[in-house]
């Protein structure tokens, strides 16, 4: 397994789509596998595979390592079956770091999706931070982040925060 570097906004990759995935092989059982060590070391508790510049349809989620019980969730091709009510959730990005903003999520999700051997499941979430990650990370592999998700103000004010705190860094 292998940290992989994570982009930061506004790297192109982020805006991109990602690709369905179609061959369930050993590649991709590495890159979720790699994902998954990337995410924990950030640490952070959700990760898409735009983020370590891969443009396939791939998500790793844990809303319940910081409480002590991993339950890490691989999703290939995730996709929103059912979406209901609304709710404001204060969210982060690993790609933009220290930005902290509520965003309006749907609060109740059902959502399809492959394991890395290409069998399907469900996850089904209500009013919590898995209901939340899950609407994040499949925004990001339609190259949403959580800034497109903010009133334009908010969005102009972070994007300038955001350059310069980049341009610091080198
Ligand atoms: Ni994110």
């Amino acid at each position: 397994m292998a940290i992989l570097p994570i982009l930061t906004y506004p790297d192109e990759r982020l805006k991109q789509d990602a690709k369905p995935v179609t061959v369930f092989d050993e590649k991709l059982r590495k890159l979720a596998d790699d994902m998954a060590e990337t995410m924990y070391a950030a640490p952070g508790v959700g990760l898409a595979a735009n983020q370590v510049g891969v443009l396939a349809q791939v998500v790793v989620l844990d809303t319940s390592y910081s409480e002590g019980r991993p339950n890490l969730i691989v999703l290939v091709n995730p996709e929103i079956l059912e979406a209901q009510d609304t709710m404001e959730w204060e969210e982060g990005c690993l790609s933009l770091p220290e930005v902290h903003e509520n965003v309006k999520r749907h609060r109740r999700v059902k959502v399809r999706a492959m394991d890395v051997d290409g069998n399907p499941f469900e996850v089904e979430a209500e009013g919590n931070l898995l209901a939340a990650a899950l609407q994040h990370e499949i925004d990001h592999l339609k190259g949403v982040v959580l800034l497109d998700r903010l009133g334009l103000l908010k969005r102009r004010a972070l994007h300038r925060t955001l350059l310069k705190r980049k341009a610091a860094a080198g």
